[in-house]
């Protein structure tokens, strides 16, 4: 898997945003899907900073995942991105796709996207978890797009399956900090760990800190 390590949380997620924006350049119809957590806040601040280096009015925006809450939610993905990208940028509001409801998410993909997204940014939960999608999930092996899940502390999200993200073009996994470190090594070393992470494939390209790639 291709791996990218810089010192600091900061630079690994600029170095996912560049990675990002590469994908999306040029291109007349460009399709991005955003997470959330600390890796998904910080890769939002770097595409912000970067603002002038894409015409983001040809960019549909999407989500990898969402918790089950209003969009003004604090807890929302949409509203992290709105706060830190979408506004700041005045993205149209018919660029935006927040994922709230499967059925509508899937028409969306489908009509936008139908052979994959052209890049996702996700992020990596010290279970291995990616998007919504936790260990043990149904949303693993599921062959719809978009599936309903939970995660371990009960709460209901919903999440992109990998039969649908391993269709993309690029996949940036952003993952920072000391508490990241083991599954990084077991998901780089142990191919049969079944990480949910795993299940996107070898393509994924990984922006690491020193402190996540320190095993
Ligand atoms: C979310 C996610 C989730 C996140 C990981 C890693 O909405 O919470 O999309 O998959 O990316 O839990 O989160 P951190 O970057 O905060 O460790």
């Amino acid at each position: 898997m291709p791996r990218t390590v810089l010192p600091t949380p900061q630079e690994a997620a600029a170095a996912a945003a560049d990675a990002l924006l590469a994908a999306l350049e040029g291109k007349d119809k460009a399709t991005l899907a955003l997470s959330g957590g600390s890796g998904g806040e910080l890769t939002l601040e770097a595409l912000s900073r970067r603002r002038s280096q894409l015409d983001w009015s040809k960019v549909d925006f999407f989500w990898a995942d969402e918790r089950r809450v209003p969009l003004d939610h604090p807890r929302s993905n949409y509203g992290l991105a709105r706060r830190l990208l979408l506004d700041p940028l005045g993205i149209a509001e018919s660029r935006r796709h927040p994922l709230v409801d499967p059925a509508k998410a899937e028409r969306e993909l489908l009509a936008l996207a139908p052979d994959g997204l052209l890049a996702v940014q996700l992020g990596l939960g010290d279970d291995g978890h990616t998007a919504s999608l936790f260990p043990g999930s149904p949303a693993l092996t599921s062959s719809a797009w978009v599936a309903e899940t939970t995660s371990p502390s009960g709460e209901p999200r919903l999440t992109l399956t990998p039969a649908y993200l391993k269709r993309a073009v690029f996949i940036a996994i952003v993952a920072t900090g000391a508490g990241k470190k083991d599954v990084v090594e077991k998901a780089s070393t142990d191919p049969s760990a079944g990480l949910p992470i795993q299940a996107l494939g070898p393509r994924a390209s990984w922006f690491l800190d020193d402190a996540a790639a320190s095993n």
